[in-house]
């Protein structure tokens, strides 16, 4: 079996927002206690949808401002930025060759972001998953805590690495590089892992606070719609009060929520930040107004948030700090990856 490594990435666009961190930062920091991490800030997958940006190198810094503002120890784990290692572009090439055009074409985020006018959308785009699965798989990584709209990329991951292992299965054997493992029940020698989405959660997919069919995301135009990282309590508080809902009680079981999406949004970013289930909130709130629960929400939203936002705030002005932490993570990582291409390029026979 190949050794657990936990792998995910977040993109320097815009602000951060509640839902990139109940749906994947939070998770970064509780499965650093017992794995080995590597968290990346993605700047290659940021000039995709928009190639011009008026301060990619700030937005970087406060990605990973994010990351240790959060919890996470760049001492004991990774913390770097994606183009600091150019392995990950150099598998990326590989991949576009193993990935086939109509597994690009069936991407729901590609089609929603390309949008009607898809011939003028930039190649980097479609080709966008398989980038994010060089970002895993030059590392050998096996699992990756992400939000729920990462899904269907993860499994195209999956797809990639095992045409890949397939289509080289001589030469993995012959180069000595490959692992014994078991996919489905057929026993495969790999040289890339499946790896494991890892999207569980009471907060998979937090959506819109002002329309609970569409997700939290930074790109919405209406800032009331989202609580970002760095918004301070009166702006919090604010957001909470105007979240539409529904006017019915909550109920006292999660069945209940069935058909009340904001009810629902509203619920699993509580249980989210109480780290605790759906079914136990309702068991504390079922039966209560809105009127009584927004405010107990605002009071846990405020007291989780506002120490990161501080000490992200802090971070942020010593950027001398953190680009030593980036540095330092590059080479960390780019030594790492420097293996995986000299094997991969073995492999192919370069
Ligand atoms: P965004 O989707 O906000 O542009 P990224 O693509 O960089 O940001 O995503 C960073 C992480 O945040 C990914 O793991 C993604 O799944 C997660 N994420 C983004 N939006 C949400 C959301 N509304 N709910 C849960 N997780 C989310
Ligand atoms: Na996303």
């Amino acid at each position: 079996a190949f050794k657990p490594l936990v792998f995910s990435g977040v993109q320097p666009t815009g602000n951060l927002h509640l839902g990139n961190y109940l749906g994947a930062i939070r998770k970064f920091v509780a499965l650093q206690e017992s794995n080995d991490c590597i968290y990346c800030v993605v700047d290659l997958h940021s000039i995709t949808a928009q190639l011009v940006h008026e301060d990619l190198i700030g937005q970087i810094r406060s990605i990973a401002a994010a990351f240790i503002a959060s919890g996470i120890d760049p001492e004991k784990h990774i913390v770097f930025n994606q183009s600091a290692v150019p392995q990950h572009a150099e598998l990326a090439w590989v991949f576009n060759c193993v990935a086939r055009i109509g597994w690009m074409n069936r991407m729901t985020q590609f089609k929603d972001k390309a949008g009607k006018d898809r011939e003028n959308a930039s190649l980097g785009l479609l080709a966008y998953p398989s980038l994010m699965a060089a970002d895993i798989l030059v590392y050998r990584a096996t699992h990756v805590p992400v939000g729920d709209d990462q899904k269907q990329h993860l499994e195209l991951a999956r797809d990639i690495a095992m045409k890949f292992n397939l289509d080289f299965k001589e030469k993995i054997r012959a180069t000595g590089t490959g692992v014994d493992i078991v996919v489905g029940e057929e026993p495969v020698h790999a040289y890339f892992p499946m790896v494991e989405p890892m999207i569980e959660g009471p907060a998979p997919r937090v959506m819109s606070l002002r329309d609970g069919t569409k997700k939290m995301s930074k790109s919405d135009p209406s800032d009331l719609s989202r609580i970002n990282l760095m918004d301070d309590a009166e702006a919090i508080s604010k957001k909470i009060r105007k979240a539409k809902t529904d006017p019915d009680a909550l109920p006292s079981e999660a069945e209940g929520l069935k058909g009340r999406p904001e009810a629902d949004n509203l619920v699993g970013i509580y249980a989210a930040l109480a780290d605790t289930s759906k079914a136990n909130v309702l068991a504390q709130f079922g039966g209560q107004q809105f009127s009584a629960f927004k405010p107990a929400l605002i009071d846990l939203a405020v007291s989780v948030l506002s120490p990161v936002t501080t000490e992200m705030r802090r971070l942020m002005d010593d950027t001398a700090h953190i680009d030593a932490i980036l540095r330092k993570g590059g080479e960390r990582a780019r030594a790492r990856a420097e293996k995986t291409m000299a094997e991969v390029a073995d492999i192919i026979g370069f």
